[in-house]
């Protein structure tokens, strides 16, 4: 086998890269006379918050490595933020480990948890990508669910939840997450639950698996997966963390130490600063609720049906026809959503649209939907 041959056969590993094939239509609501409106990925455009730009810059004289479990600072700050925000008890700087991006986490962590062919790793049917990327990564079995505990638990080694959920915005009632948990534990399934929209409830109130009422104030066999992305406007520092059972986190500290994944100082120093601020999250979540409920609106005056979509920053949206109909019909109004499809095909007949943009740009897609 040659050099290439071998580096091409991990590629072929993976589903084909979707956004691909987004690309003419791009190309079609590109060439509206008042440009495109972007709604098909869900990333921030607002400013970083100055408390944020400033602690960065404070810390830009950084010449050392910086660790993989980061400064004690950071480390208070994450143990201070779980506590307040989510209501875990009892966490210690051990509870908690940093991570450069929560996307790399997902798409590494079944390899950093030496998971391979035999081990089956579970995550919804409608889902971000990555989860089944991780799985691929590792040569591990990717299986899907409606309700993780009607699948086999032989050989599932790891259990993605993901609340409130991409692309739905569907959120898990803390009863629900509560009687996953248990099933979890009662077969021995570590869970990792993704919960980067958290702060992004607006009819409903996520609940974290840390909370106690859904734990039991023990964090064994569970971990929960942070993100600044979304929250500070912060997708490009690359500043995630974990947070849950300390045993699994040692783990995985000691084979990050030798991988050399560090957070760099400077977003560190920022990271600290961002989840010791709850005013800039306040008004980001203002900006966002305007922008949906304006876009709600229009999508629905235009015979979009809504389902789920009760946090996140995204709308699952149908016409009840293939997502590609729908995606060509917005390219035409030089609106670019994304279709269901790239999350399994369950969502063939959804779009995603999400409301991270402009206020200008969110304006022009209401008009050109009226
Ligand atoms: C469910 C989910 N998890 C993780 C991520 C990755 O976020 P980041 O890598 O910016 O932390 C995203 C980003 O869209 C997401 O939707």
């Amino acid at each position: 086998m040659s050099a290439a041959s071998a580096a091409s056969s991990v590629s072929a590993r993976l589903p084909v890269f979707p956004w691909d094939k987004l690309e003419p239509y791009k190309a079609t609501a590109a060439a509206h006379p008042d440009g495109i409106v972007d709604l098909s990925v869900g990333t921030p455009v607002d400013p970083v918050p100055e408390v944020i730009q400033k602690a960065l810059v404070d810390a830009a004289d950084s010449p050392g490595y910086p660790t993989v479990w980061g400064t004690s600072r950071l480390r208070d700050a994450l143990v201070g933020w779980t506590e307040r925000r989510l209501g875990a008890v009892a966490m210690e700087h051990e509870n908690v480990l940093p991570v450069v991006g929560s996307k790399e986490l997902v798409a590494w962590l079944p390899t950093q948890l030496g998971l391979g062919p035999g081990d089956r790793v579970g995550y919804p049917r409608l889902a971000y990508p990555t989860y089944e990327v991780g799985a691929r990564l590792a040569r591990a079995e990717p299986v899907v669910y409606d309700d993780p505990t009607e699948l086999d638990p032989d050989g599932l080694k790891l259990l993605w939840l993901n609340s409130p959920s991409n692309p739905t915005g569907r959120v898990l009632a803390e009863d629900e997450l509560t009687r996953v948990v248990a099933w979890a534990r009662e077969h021995g399934v570590l869970v990792f639950s993704d919960e980067c929209y958290l702060e992004l409830g607006w009819e409903a109130d996520p609940v974290s698996v840390l909370h106690p009422d859904v734990c039991g104030g023990s964090y064994e066999g569970i971990v929960a997966v942070h993100s600044l992305s979304k929250r500070s406007n912060l997708a490009g520092y690359r500043a995630a963390f974990l947070a849950g059972d300390r045993a699994v986190l040692g783990e995985l500290l000691q084979i990050r130490k030798h991988g050399g994944m560090m957070t760099p100082a400077p977003v560190q120093a920022a990271a600290v600063a961002a989840l010791g601020d709850d005013a800039h999250v306040a008004e980001q979540r203002a900006r966002y609720a305007a922008r949906r409920a304006a876009l709600r609106g229009a999508l629905e005056a235009h015979g979009f049906r809504i389902e789920h979509s009760e946090a996140s920053l995204y709308l699952w949206a149908t016409r009840d026809e293939p997502c590609w109909d729908t995606v060509a019909r917005l390219a035409e109004r030089g609106i670019l959503v994304a279709p269901g499809d790239f999350y399994g095909p369950a969502g063939e007949r959804f779009v995603r649209v999400a409301f991270t943009a402009t206020d200008e740009r969110v304006e022009a897609a209401v008009k050109r939907l009226a």
